[in-house]
């Protein structure tokens, strides 16, 4: 049977975990953890489950979980997020990037893409109707050039996809590049997806903005964060 996306192929991250697996190599090509699990974390796992913690959660996530995590949130970006309206648990980035796409991109909306990307962007823009319009960053900074981002913007133009830190670069957005998005998505009312999944590997005595920080004025254009 035809595949929608007959073009993508086995990911990348397959074939050198399996590369390695054979040549008993060094296996750098996905991110596993090179420190063991906190033994609190397995022990509250365990007496969760032993204390038979194993229905189904409501779809938005449990509401201890979500008040935990607009806590955090709070502590860490002094932005105050409505645990019940404004937060959804997902399993998973990649689940949470494929959900928002499928919810919000219609049939030839345009979503910008910085290249490199977290190769489950392109397909997923696709398999919801969307077109990717794709950004080349350059080494060795991996810097947005604000102006070239502005002359992709169409009247089609939807989301912007962000990554900060950014993989595979580890390129963190600076203060200035957030207040440049922000001029662009407020001008053209994009929607911001911004995904910051590493927000807490940060090199060189840099610092994380996150879009949650500086962003959102309610009033104009829309906000989703990872
Ligand atoms: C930039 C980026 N976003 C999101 C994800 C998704 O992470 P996961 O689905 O493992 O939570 C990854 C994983 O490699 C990633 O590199």
């Amino acid at each position: 049977m035809q595949s929608k996306l007959p073009d993508v192929g086995t990911t990348i991250f397959a074939i050198m975990s399996k590369m390695a697996a054979e040549h008993n190599a060094i296996n750098l090509s996905q991110g596993f953890p090179d420190f063991p699990l906190d033994p609190t974390l397995v022990n509250l796992v365990s007496k969760a489950m032993q204390e038979g913690h194993n229905q189904y959660a409501p779809m938005p996530g449990l509401p201890a979980l979500r008040n935990v995590i607009a806590e955090v949130i709070y502590s860490t970006y002094q932005k105050k997020v409505n645990p019940e309206t404004e937060i959804t648990v997902t399993a998973g980035g990649t689940q949470a990037l494929y959900a928002i796409l499928q919810a919000l991109v219609h049939t030839g909306d345009e979503v910008i893409v910085f290249d490199p990307a977290y190769d489950s962007y392109n397909p997923a823009i696709r398999l919801s109707g969307g077109v990717p319009v794709h950004i080349n960053l350059h080494a060795p900074s991996f810097q947005i050039d604000w102006n070239e981002v502005e002359n992709k913007i169409t009247s089609r133009t939807k989301i912007i996809m962000v990554n900060t830190p950014h993989n595979p670069s580890g390129a963190v957005l600076s203060e200035e590049d957030i207040l440049s998005l922000e001029k662009l998505v407020v001008k053209h009312n994009l929607i911001l997806l911004s995904d910051e999944v590493y927000e807490r590997i940060i090199f060189d005595n840099k610092k994380h903005y996150s879009a949650l920080e500086i962003l959102f004025m309610p009033q104009v254009g829309k906000l989703v964060t990872l």
